[in-house]
């Protein structure tokens, strides 16, 4: 009796597994190509691996693209169309002018993946896998991507240029631009270093730029750090390459310590007073509820790793166009003719 009971119990956590992924994924599945083109994600991961091994950088990039997606009507690769008659693109909105890049990387794993299956993997898709591919590539765990996107028949510029927190957002705003995705607090601290803060400044990608600190080093008079939250060498070592006038646009690495690397440097920083950017800082100052969860990731890299992959799960499956919406695009720059 107590054998078939616990037998009984089993049974249904096993029937429930698979309900739990659909439930995160919405009606997406990590299954989705496994009939239609099976070396799909092995396509994407070698294209995707090449494109970072030519340059680190690209991976971060690759990353952002996704998060500028996802936040832009949902994960329907609008981001990824050019201007045409019809269309004003995305890439010339305010976050992703000049800083947005990656379009080759991801033609590149189209144009292949056409070839092996033509019109069957959506852009949408490609770029989830390629956001997943990235982070595996910089040091960051895997995780299965829920599949069966398909690609938006048009693009929003001003959802481009209102939806997507800057770098240098204030909290509330950060916090009130995720909450309206379904992201919530754990999401935006766990995706603050990598996703939220790649491009800080046009033309960097995981850089900040000078002008993007230099308020928080410099009193109006004086010789005082203006933040009186900037450890005092750290302050010393920003000053030596951000003067007070001049050098406007020396670069940064956002996550100084590593700063390719998938780890929680990000957050050790910010807890020892070594966050680069206001915005890093806010979520040590400014919220207990984010204070406790960025120390949390500094004490364990581990459990940031996990809500890493798990953050980027949620945001990935952000209102995807599903079943017969949108369409499969056989360019991801245009709609089909
Ligand atoms: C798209 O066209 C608009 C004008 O219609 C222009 O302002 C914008 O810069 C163009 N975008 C890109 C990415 O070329
Ligand atoms: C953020 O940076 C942009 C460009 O670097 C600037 O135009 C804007 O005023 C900044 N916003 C805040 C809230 O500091």
């Amino acid at each position: 009796m107590v054998a078939s009971l616990s037998c009984l119990v089993f049974i249904s956590l096993l029937s429930l597994a698979p309900l739990s992924v659909v439930a995160e994924g919405g009606n997406l599945y990590p299954q989705f190509y496994d009939r239609t083109c099976p070396k799909a994600q092995e396509i994407v991961r070698s294209v995707v691996q090449q494109a970072v091994a030519k340059e680190v950088r690209m991976a971060a990039s690759l990353l952002r693209l996704e998060f500028h997606d996802c936040f832009v009507k949902g994960c329907d690769a609008s981001n990824l169309l050019d201007n045409s008659s019809n269309i004003v693109s995305e890439k010339g909105s305010n976050p992703n002018r000049n800083s947005a890049r990656g379009f080759e990387v991801i033609d590149d794993v189209k144009a292949a993946l056409e070839k092996e299956c033509p019109r069957t993997v959506s852009c949408a898709d490609i770029l989830a896998l390629a956001a997943r591919d990235s982070t595996v590539l910089a040091g960051g765990l895997s995780w299965e991507v829920p599949l069966g996107r398909r690609d938006s028949l048009g693009a929003s510029i001003k959802g481009s240029n209102s939806n997507i927190p800057a770098p240098n957002s204030t909290l509330p705003t950060i916090i009130t631009k995720f909450k309206r995705r379904g992201l919530d607090l754990v999401d935006l601290v766990a995706l603050s270093g990598k996703v939220l803060k790649t491009g800080a400044g046009s033309h960097t990608i995981g850089n900040a730029r000078c002008t993007s600190f230099r308020q928080r080093l410099y009193s109006q008079s004086g010789n005082e750090i203006a933040d009186a939250y900037v450890e005092a060498s750290f302050a010393v070592q920003l000053r030596n390459g951000c003067p007070r006038s001049g050098g406007d646009d020396n670069l940064f690495f956002l996550d100084a310590a590593t700063p390719t690397n998938f780890d929680n440097f990000y957050f050790k920083n910010i807890v020892a007073g070594k966050g680069l950017l206001s915005s890093d800082e806010v979520l040590f100052t400014k919220s207990p509820a984010t204070m406790a969860i960025v120390k949390q990731y500094a004490a364990d890299n581990e459990l940031f790793l996990r809500q890493f992959a798990k953050s980027m799960v949620k945001m990935s499956s952000i209102s995807p166009l599903t079943g017969t919406e949108g369409e499969i695009r056989v360019s991801c720059r245009k709609i089909n003719g």
